[in-house]
């Protein structure tokens, strides 16, 4: 029996072009999430990847006068490969559904769901958003305005759906509301936020239609093992990336099969608002369908809105993550974004906002604290971290905060409210600056006969940088390891072994380690930024 591994997954996003913030947005989420359980020793499988196939790519790559394949090819190895560097995401695989693992596993499970007597042919007829890739319910759409009067728009990407005839096979989706109902009811933390629970549980009551598995109209997927001419609709094709990443249907006793084992079911499914209903519903019905266990849990996030609508290449709002990261840096990126966002809620983004708390919360808040702290350690101990001796009641204090901060930083990081895990660690941060700013070392600094007091603050200040490197390192890993160097914590091991439950444990930081001022870890932002 191998141990169960904390399985996390990005949803796999579609090539018909570059990344936008909004889809960085997710990956970024998700590397921070892992980060924190690889910090915790945990076994973790952090997977993500992308959707190659449906009518949106094939009419991109056909706009680009290229095959699928070509257009495919390209924009992942120059743009969604890429961006994983840019926003230094740390994910153990990297699906593509063009893969031959993805698309035998997939036909292999959907012969497994036909054997099961789920899957029987008839005859569509519709509305459908390509944009979407979804089969749209009249009850969906929304009348459309100006130059598109008179026609149903997709009410997510405010285009005309268009109407598709054709015959293909279906999914009894039907038949399996009342155990994803009884399902849900049992597992009520199963779909997170609560929103999104009652969202799901409205849509499941009011009864399920069965749904479209193939498409007989469209040419570039997975054709179906039994009728080739016909291929998996996309959106049944690319929820099974989540298994057949993980070795679904290896044979028994292979590295493949010995993973599928560790990793599934999965922990956690992070997808946008708008996938929702896909993850938590059609997915696990095709997994009950196959005899599968469901997923864990569903976190579906917000929107990074533009104009208060979701920004999107579409509508032409799309900012690439490079224009902000090339200005800010990646973890400035990886911090604004799930500090200033509650996770779960809308958020808009704006240059303004995010260079007032790069400047007030990272370059004057953490930046501020360790660039003094090092200064002085060279300063008035030659750069070796000095011995405490009688702790008082304010270096006490700090330690207690400490450990509160390390049960409460946990405590939301596990729940994925990472805001307010970062605020916590913030706040430890605004109580160590304090501190700083009360005992006033450089006074004590010019008194000789208090060499030990001096030499105790400036203890304390060394090991809460150790403690608050370690808390931050999930979210800002560049930052946090040369925070590490700088204060000679090197001697403890890398700082990604660092357990986040030991952060608290005090006097962690060896005497004599050797500090160094080194690199600005937040420099101050010169030139305007262009909005
Ligand atoms: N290919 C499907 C997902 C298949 S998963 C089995 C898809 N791709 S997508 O590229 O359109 O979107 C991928 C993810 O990016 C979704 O979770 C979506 O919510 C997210 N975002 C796209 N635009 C976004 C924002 N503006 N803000 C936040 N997330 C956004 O859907």
């Amino acid at each position: 029996m191998t141990d169960k591994a904390y399985y996390v997954t990005t949803p796999i996003y579609y090539v018909n072009d570059a990344p936008h913030i909004g889809h960085a947005y997710t990956t970024t989420a998700g590397d921070v999430l892992t980060r924190w359980h690889r910090q915790r020793g945990e076994d973790v499988w952090y997977l993500t990847g992308v959707d190659e196939h449906g009518t949106k790519v094939q009419r991109a790559a056909e706009a680009g006068g290229v095959s699928p394949q070509e257009w495919v090819d390209r924009l992942v190895a120059d743009a969604w490969l890429p961006v994983l560097g840019t926003v230094n995401a740390a994910n153990d695989d990297f699906i593509r559904t063009t893969s031959d693992r993805h698309k035998l596993a997939v036909q292999r499970f959907w012969e497994v769901v036909r054997d099961n007597g789920y899957v029987y042919a008839a005859p569509y007829a519709g509305p459908y958003c390509v944009g979407c890739e979804e089969f749209k319910l009249v009850g969906d759409l929304v009348a459309g305005e100006g130059d598109f009067k008179g026609q149903q728009l997709c009410p997510v990407h405010g285009r005309p759906v268009e109407q598709v005839e054709e015959d293909n096979w279906f999914f009894k989706l039907s038949a399996l509301a009342e155990r994803l109902i009884a399902h849900y009811e049992t597992n009520p933390d199963a779909i997170q936020p609560q929103s999104a629970y009652n969202e799901v549980m409205s849509f499941l009551r009011q009864g399920l239609m069965d749904i479209s598995m193939s498409r007989s109209s469209v040419k570039w997927g997975i054709p179906l093992p039994w009728d080739s001419d016909q291929v998996v609709y996309v959106w049944f094709d690319a929820l099974l990336n989540y298994i057949t990443a993980v070795g679904y249907g290896a044979d028994p006793g292979t590295a493949e099969a010995e993973l599928f084992e560790r990793t599934w079911p999965v922990d956690v499914h992070l997808v946008g608002k708008d996938i929702l209903r896909f993850h938590a519903v059609y997915w696990p019905a095709m997994l009950m369908a196959a005899e599968l266990p469901l997923p864990r849990k569903v976190f579906a996030h917000g929107w990074l809105l533009v104009g208060g609508e979701k920004m999107s290449k579409t509508r032409l709002t799309g900012i690439a993550p490079a224009q902000i990261i090339d200005h800010f840096g990646a973890d400035a990126f990886r911090y604004y974004f799930l500090r200033a966002i509650t996770f779960g809620n809308d958020g808009s983004f704006s240059w303004e906002d995010m260079s007032a708390r790069y400047t007030s919360e990272l370059a004057n808040g953490l930046g501020n604290l360790a660039s003094r702290a090092t200064a002085m350690v060279e300063k008035y101990c030659s750069g070796a971290v000095p011995a405490p001796s009688v702790y008082t009641e304010a270096d006490l204090r700090i330690q207690q905060q400490l450990v509160q901060a390390v049960v409460a930083a946990d405590a939301a990081y596990l729940a994925l409210d990472f805001s307010a895990g970062i605020a916590v660690v913030n706040g430890f941060v605004e109580a160590v600056n304090r501190y700083v700013t009360e005992q006033e070392p450089w006074k004590v600094a010019k008194d000789d006969s208090q060499i030990e007091r001096l030499h105790t603050i400036l203890y304390v200040l060394c090991d809460s940088l150790r403690a608050i490197a370690v808390l931050h390192h999930a979210l800002m890993p560049r930052v946090t390891a040369l925070m590490w160097e700088q204060i000679g914590a090197v001697v403890l091991g890398d700082i990604a072994d660092q357990r986040v439950q030991h952060a608290a444990t005090w006097g962690l930081l060896p005497v004599g380690a050797h500090v160094t001022k080194g690199e600005i870890l937040f420099p101050r932002l010169e030139d305007p930024v262009e909005a």
